[in-house]
């Protein structure tokens, strides 16, 4: 008991050395409302609880989850003790002799260390001698990051005098990163009166967890706009402090094709907005990297055949026939959904020749993955109706008439070519990840796509009946709610932004086909100065339905969220306000 003591008096003696001030205030936890309340003096009748300098610390116990984010699943205890911490002070064991301290749980020390120094902005100026030993078993030493990984782990912190012990039991060393993250978010910065900066944890704790969903995604869009390496990087960081484990990377589109392919280098050749702006072999591998250690793989998309234009332009100069059709044609409004036209040539073989390039190129990269998305959404049928060479490849087999449906028979070929193209050139059985179409409708889905291979990523909004209907058939799904999840909306166009409470309430249908969901970055009107805004924190909102699905909304998270905000501040991820800092002062005031 002897170290909480300490802590209180220490905080205790903050707020008497504010005296000659300006009015200070005090934070006390509220344990029948579970918030944090704000007064200018000794509240009454708050004997026996704590008395705290700032709401940030008053959070870190109040209520059943404290400042955690997303809210653990199976259980969640937490002392009202606090223990003065710091950085240098923590120790690192690991306690299952078969394993040993890969490089997965050297980074992940380091980046949980780092993140310590960050929650105090970079200074923790106030030293202790409590020494922080943390216990890691995990009994798995597979280091593999796909759909099967097995995220659950227990957390426990144990305090004796200046002694805190915390064990960490995982299967793996994913499991073991989440702990981390817990951990780093059950810590939080106070300053003195002389602006020196301390860290205090909770001194007691035991919480068992483990995700609902195994997919929850963000996309990001690098070919409307061009992302830098350091600004997808910092995506990755917000989601990893959100739990956050599938980075879907749209990589191209018809705008741009960034990816510098070794076999293809044609494709950024034509397709990059400059020299510039591309992804190397070594880019992407780099991202895929940095991902892993944080425990979010990549799922890599090349969209076809529709949004493919810019970096299909070469085919006929070099002998291969037009590999994409009406590309940059106008007036555009006839020809695609978005400017510049550009639809792949189902007829011309070397496409597939092309396309195998890259899908190999691109699972060598993703070397674990077990899925990759092609894209698939938005084929625009008069624009291989305006083709000759399709036409007449129609009629020659005898569809004279040039039906919907023969052109929807074409893209089947399509998809079926490129399916066991994938098949043949990368030697994977991965799952094959598709946006919702024309293709996916109840009707036909099953006549063209078998849902053992395929999953689907619905982008309809919350009243349509697709998704649903798609689990009745036994398809897999990944949601991506249009009107909940889709970032970019109320930036263009009559779209409508929806705020991260919209986000939070999102329910997705209760069936085991749901594997779960993405909030999407398209990125037509964003690039590095506006990405973190627009993401973050909403996000953030997506990721704790994702990994909790708590059966509570929004209001009953808000408190916790403003505090995750704020953690994403410290960690250097420009999240947008949302709420007058009142609000995060005074909780459950603005609910
Ligand atoms: C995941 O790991 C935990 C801890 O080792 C174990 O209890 C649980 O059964 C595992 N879950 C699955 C689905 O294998
Ligand atoms: C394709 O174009 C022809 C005219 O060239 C038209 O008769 C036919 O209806 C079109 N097909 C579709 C599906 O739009």
């Amino acid at each position: 008991m002897k170290a909480f003591v300490v802590v209180l008096t220490v905080i205790c003696n903050v707020v008497a050395e504010f005296k000659g001030d300006t009015v200070h205030w005090i934070w006390t936890c509220n344990l029948n409302e579970e918030r944090c309340e704000k007064s200018a003096a000794s509240p009454v009748g708050a004997e026996g609880s704590s008395v705290y300098t700032s709401p940030t610390v008053c959070r870190l116990t109040c209520g059943k989850y404290g400042a955690l984010w997303p809210q653990p699943t199976i259980a969640t205890a937490l002392t009202h003790q606090l223990v003065e911490v710091h950085p240098d002070n923590f120790f690192f064991e690991l306690e299952y002799q078969q394993v040993d301290f890969n490089d997965f749980l050297e980074a992940n020390k380091k980046i949980f260390i780092q993140n310590l120094r960050k929650e105090c902005g970079g200074d923790c100026s106030l030293q202790t001698n409590t020494k922080v030993t943390i216990y890691i078993t995990i009994t798995n030493p597979d280091l593999t990051l796909n759909l099967y990984t097995n995220e659950s782990y227990t957390l426990e912190i144990l305090t004796r005098a200046d002694f805190v012990s915390v064990k960490i039991y995982a299967d793996n060393a994913f499991g073991a990163r989440h702990a981390l993250e817990t951990l780093s978010q059950l810590v939080a910065s106070y300053s003195t009166p002389e602006r020196r900066v301390g860290l205090v944890m909770v001194a007691g704790a035991r919480i068992h967890d483990k995700p609902v969903y195994v997919h929850r995604g963000l996309l990001l869009d690098s070919a409307r706009n061009f992302v830098s390496l350091s600004s997808i990087k910092r995506q990755i960081d917000g989601m990893a402090a959100s739990k956050m484990n599938v980075l879907h990377w749209h990589l191209t589109d018809t705008q741009s094709f960034p990816f510098e392919s070794r076999s293809v280098p044609q494709m950024a050749r034509y397709g990059a907005y400059s020299s510039d702006m591309t992804y190397s072999v070594e880019d992407v591998e780099e991202v895929v990297g940095y991902g892993k250690v944080r425990g979010v793989r990549v799922l890599l998309e090349v969209d076809a055949p529709a949004h493919a234009g810019s970096g299909w332009q070469w085919g006929v100069q070099e002998g291969l026939g037009k590999l994409a059709v009406c590309v940059d044609k106008q007036p555009w409004r006839k020809f695609c959904i978005q400017p510049p036209c550009g639809q792949l040539n189902p007829i011309n073989p070397n496409v597939y020749v092309v396309l195998g390039n890259l899908y190999s190129e691109l699972m060598q990269i993703s070397k674990e993955s077990d899925m990759f998305h092609m894209g698939g959404d938005e084929v625009f049928i008069p624009c291989w109706n305006s083709s000759l060479e399709i036409r007449d490849y129609l009629i020659a087999q005898g569809k004279s008439q040039l039906l919907t449906e023969d052109f929807l028979d074409l893209w089947s070929h399509f998809q079926k070519t490129v399916l066991k193209t994938f098949d043949e050139r990368t030697g994977r059985d991965a799952s094959i990840v598709l946006w919702s179409s024309k293709l996916t409708t109840p009707d036909v889905i099953t006549k063209y796509l078998p849902k053992d291979r395929y999953i689907i990523q619905t982008w309809v909004p919350a009243s349509d009946t697709l998704p649903s209907d798609l689990l009745n058939l036994g398809y897999r799904l990944i949601i991506s709610t249009k009107d909940a999840w889709y970032l970019d909306h109320g930036f263009w166009g009559n779209t409508r932004y929806h705020d991260w409470r919209t986000a939070y309430d999102n329910l997705l249908p209760n069936d085991r086909g749901v594997l779960g969901g993405e909030a999407c970055m398209w990125g037509e009107y964003v690039d590095g100065g506006g990405l973190d805004l627009k993401i973050w924190p909403r996000a953030a909102a997506a990721a704790e339905r994702l990994w909790s699905n708590p059966t509570s909304n929004a209001g009953k998270a808000e408190i916790r969220f403003y505090r995750h905000r704020e953690r994403l501040i410290a960690r250097g991820i420009k999240a947008d306000a949302v709420s007058p800092r009142w609000c995060y002062q005074n909780e459950g005031e603005c609910v």
